[in-house]
């Protein structure tokens, strides 16, 4: 066991003002409100404003995440971002977050595991600071999906949303950390399944960004079983249970997958922190976005165990369990 542990300290998010209701795409493409809720329990996502990128939205949330955990930029070394959606093919996304924030030592890059991308980041950070090579890091899932839907695939662009979480870890000595801290991540991936779940465009292949596209019965088909083999994984790694959590953080694609996930976990339905209705599928942000709301509501509390899990386009998926 590494002698350092990531002990997370606060955390941000921000999300777009413009609010795109069910009703809103109703009148622009042949759905309906019931055929949303119904299907995935999304009611509303937030879309950014013309001009607004996803490094806007990250220095908001990380700005918040920063003045939660009683840091200043200048106490970051670190920055992974994870996101599917970059302002540009390059630089990185969080070297730009990196530059806003004033930030001009350590280093800064970004991660790319579309909807896991958070549980990615977040695993990725950690390693670093067990090392040694840095002390304290943001961890930020941000991401402007709405760039990327085709408007009139009403099979994908009723799903998505904007928005942005971020959550600042920083290495302690394992006995100073006692129980608290990122206790065990676990990432997967598995390329075969790449096609279900892709964007058709790219910088090497069509010099376009291209648009979303998606097998949703396919991917429905192998989401709850990777989910629930990643979390067994960490489960067996600590010892705890789905009793012993007192929140799991899932991300939020979908009602019925979340739902259909906990339910073969045994995990409480009352320990799951829900957002899909109100923020969509923010694909990297959902996860940090969830983790934010239920830590500002009062639910998540110091001490308390919190699970961590994502599944997305690869597919990549993974879990991380942390105490608050
Ligand atoms: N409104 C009304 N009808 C629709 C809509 C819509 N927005 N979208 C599709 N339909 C229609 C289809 O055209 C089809 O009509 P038809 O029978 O006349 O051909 C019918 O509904 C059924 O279509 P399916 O695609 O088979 O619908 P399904 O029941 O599979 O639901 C959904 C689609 C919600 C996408 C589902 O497959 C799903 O939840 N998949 C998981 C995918 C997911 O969550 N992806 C998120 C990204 S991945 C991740 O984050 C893990």
């Amino acid at each position: 066991m590494s002698a350092i542990r990531s002990v997370a300290r606060g955390t941000g998010s921000y999300l777009p003002e413009r609010v795109l209701t069910n009703a809103d795409l109703a009148q622009r493409i042949d759905t309906s409100d019931e055929w949303i809720v119904q299907r995935t329990g999304i009611r509303q996502r937030h879309i950014a404003a013309e001009g607004e990128f996803t490094s806007h939205l990250a220095v908001k949330a990380a700005e918040r995440a920063l003045a939660a955990s009683g840091c200043t930029a200048a106490d970051i070394d670190l920055i992974v971002l994870a996101t599917a959606t970059p302002d540009q093919t390059f630089p990185a996304t969080s070297v730009v977050v990196q530059a806003e924030l004033g930030i001009t030592r350590g280093a800064a890059f970004d991660v790319q595991a579309v909807c896991s991308g958070f549980v990615f980041a977040l695993a990725t950070a950690d390693a670093y600071l067990k090392t040694g090579a840095f002390q304290r890091a943001l961890v930020i899932g941000a991401e402007t999906f709405s760039r990327i839907l085709d408007w009139e695939d009403r099979g994908t662009c009723v799903l998505f949303g904007d928005g942005a979480g971020a959550m600042v870890i920083e290495a302690a000595p394992a006995e100073a950390a006692g129980t608290s801290g990122l206790l065990t991540s676990h990432l997967r991936s598995d390329g075969r399944h790449r096609a279900k779940l892709f964007v058709d465009g790219g910088p090497s292949s069509t010099q376009t960004v291209g648009h979303l596209r998606m097998e949703g019965r396919e991917v429905f088909k192998h989401a709850v079983g990777m989910i629930t083999d990643v979390i067994e994984d960490a489960f067996a790694a600590t010892g705890e249970t789905a009793a012993s959590i007192d929140w799991f953080v899932p991300h939020q694609a979908n009602r019925r997958i979340i739902d259909a996930s906990a339910q073969k976990l045994g995990i409480a339905p009352e320990k799951v922190v829900t957002t899909v209705d109100i923020h969509g599928n923010t694909s990297a942000a959902s996860i940090p976005l969830a983790f934010d709301l239920a830590v500002r509501d009062g639910r998540i509390k110091t001490g308390q165990l919190v699970l961590l899990e994502a599944m997305g386009g690869g597919f990549t998926w993974g879990s991380a369990l942390l105490r608050w």
